[in-house]
């Protein structure tokens, strides 16, 4: 039990039971033991290259906090809970172990950069790890869409049927957002790999510390330049928390598409038995809960990005204990996101497509009219006139029961002379999809060549990596 406090010299009273619970992060923050452990391993090596420890308390040091950190990991050492939080508990437990050696271990440091620099690697590695479950995602996605380059479905603009697409080129869409949201990472994590530590408390400090070394030793592309600044800012942490939201966006409304899609109003998709759940008392009931959860969790992850953007709001400058604040906002948020896109990409990964659903619907509802209109067009009528002629067919369709394949060629005539056989090959659904050869457009071409884009992409990733 930890109960003395290192500070204890300057105080006359213990903290009340109630209060150290109040203060105490460990129950949250014993996650950042591992970056604890490596952060001051580099920092006790570099207070010995720099002749600020002796080579044989240095050697004390690195022992003691690589047997610290097996015990963690081998579930011999536990967490104490009555300690402030991860910094103080490792130190506390080195001390116990070594002795002297480990009270110099925080020579020229401050929890105040510690933290800033256990968080920083702790959210660099999780964002990491976000960005390899989108590149699996990503290919997933991409997968499917090579399966699907010619399953024609309905697009939508405000939900109502409008121009024929590809199931290939609907949800390689998603894939362009990921891919986006890949690169937002990338960005930020670089934004974010600069070492704080040496920072100190707020003003650095008078020892000759060597902090291009430690920050070369831990991975970052070098240290941050002003001490005030190293030790305040979270932006690292909004930022993620930021990316993360769009992350989660972007599956809550792919999350809605496939709710509305494996209803029976739509039927454009059934989810495996394994990726749904039955209701209690509705046997028929196949719910998409994984998909709902997604949706739901979306919520919490902006929860978490509102957290932080609120708790920074107000802080003078410099460190100031309403930061503990950022750990369980980024923490809950980097789980959630995480099980999520993993979840998201199994249930994407085995649900079954009901390809002529998907192609009856889109025979219906008039969604070739604008291929109808662009024929009149291609007969040199200007497209106005084209699009009003289109207009009356469709009603003229309407009241009598009848869609633009059904009408006979006498019909058409009715409407405008300039109609010949060619209209029915002009509103072929297959047609009109890949008439549609534009770079970006749904003809299969083009989205088989967008789908090679996103597997050079993810390919050079995962070949990084
Ligand atoms: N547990 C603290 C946090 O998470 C560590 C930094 C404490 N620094 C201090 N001067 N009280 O922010």
């Amino acid at each position: 039990m930890q109960t003395k406090k290192m500070w204890e010299g300057r105080f006359k009273k213990e903290l009340s039971a109630a209060v150290n619970d109040f203060n105490s992060s460990i129950s949250f923050d014993n996650r950042l033991y591992r970056e604890d452990i490596t952060g001051s391993m580099a920092h006790a090596a570099m207070l010995c290259r720099q002749g600020i420890i002796s080579e044989k308390d240095c050697s004390e040091i690195l022992g003691g906090l690589s047997d610290i950190l097996d015990d963690i990991e081998n579930g011999k050492l536990e967490f104490d809970m009555n300690a402030e939080d991860i910094h103080m508990f490792i130190e506390a437990e080195l001390t116990d172990r070594i002795g002297d050696a480990g009270k110099r271990l925080h020579t020229a440091r401050s929890r105040n950069d510690q933290v800033a620099l256990d968080c920083r690697m702790y959210v660099r590695k999780s964002m990491g790890e976000i960005k390899s479950s989108l590149i699996r995602l990503i290919d997933i996605i991409a997968d499917k869409a090579s399966m699907h380059l010619e399953t024609v479905m309905p697009g939508y603009t405000h939900l109502q049927r409008a121009q024929p697409v590809t199931l290939a080129h609907y949800i390689m869409a998603y894939a362009q957002m990921l891919m986006r949201d890949v690169t937002r990472i990338e960005n930020s994590v670089a934004r974010m790999n600069y070492l704080p530590l040496g920072s100190g408390a707020l003003a650095t400090t008078t020892y000759p510390i060597d902090r291009e070394s430690v920050a070369k030793a831990l991975g970052f592309d070098g240290v941050t330049q002003n001490s005030i600044d190293g030790v305040s800012d979270r932006d690292f942490v909004i930022e993620s928390a930021s990316d993360l939201s769009l992350i989660m966006m972007h599956l809550s409304r792919f999350s809605e598409e496939i709710i509305l899609w494996c209803s029976s109003e739509f039927g454009f998709i059934e989810l495996d038995d394994a990726y749904s759940t039955g209701s209690s008392i509705m046997p028929q009931k196949k719910n998409p809960d994984i998909a709902e959860l997604v949706r739901g969790k979306c919520a919490r992850v902006y929860g978490s990005l509102m957290t932080l953007l609120t708790l920074m709001k107000g802080l003078p400058l410099a460190y100031n204990k309403d930061m503990q604040e950022d750990k369980e906002a980024i923490f809950d948020a980097i789980d959630n996101t995480k099980l999520c896109i993993d979840i998201f990409g199994e249930m994407l990964n085995t649900c079954k497509v009901n390809v002529s659903v998907m192609r009856n619907a889109a025979a219906k509802g008039f969604i070739n009219a604008t291929d109808c209109a662009d024929y009149l067009v291609k007969k040199g009528l200007p497209f106005r006139d084209a699009y009003k002629i289109t207009g009356k067919i469709i009603a003229y369709c309407i009241d009598n029961g009848k869609t633009l394949e059904t009408m006979s060629l006498g019909e058409y005539k009715d409407f405008c002379s300039e109609f010949e056989d060619g209209i029915y090959s002009a509103i072929d659904l297959v047609n009109c999809v890949n008439g549609r050869k534009v770079t970006g457009g749904p003809a299969s071409a083009r989205v088989a060549e967008q789908i090679a884009l996103c597997r050079d992409f993810t390919g050079a990733r995962k070949n990084a990596e």
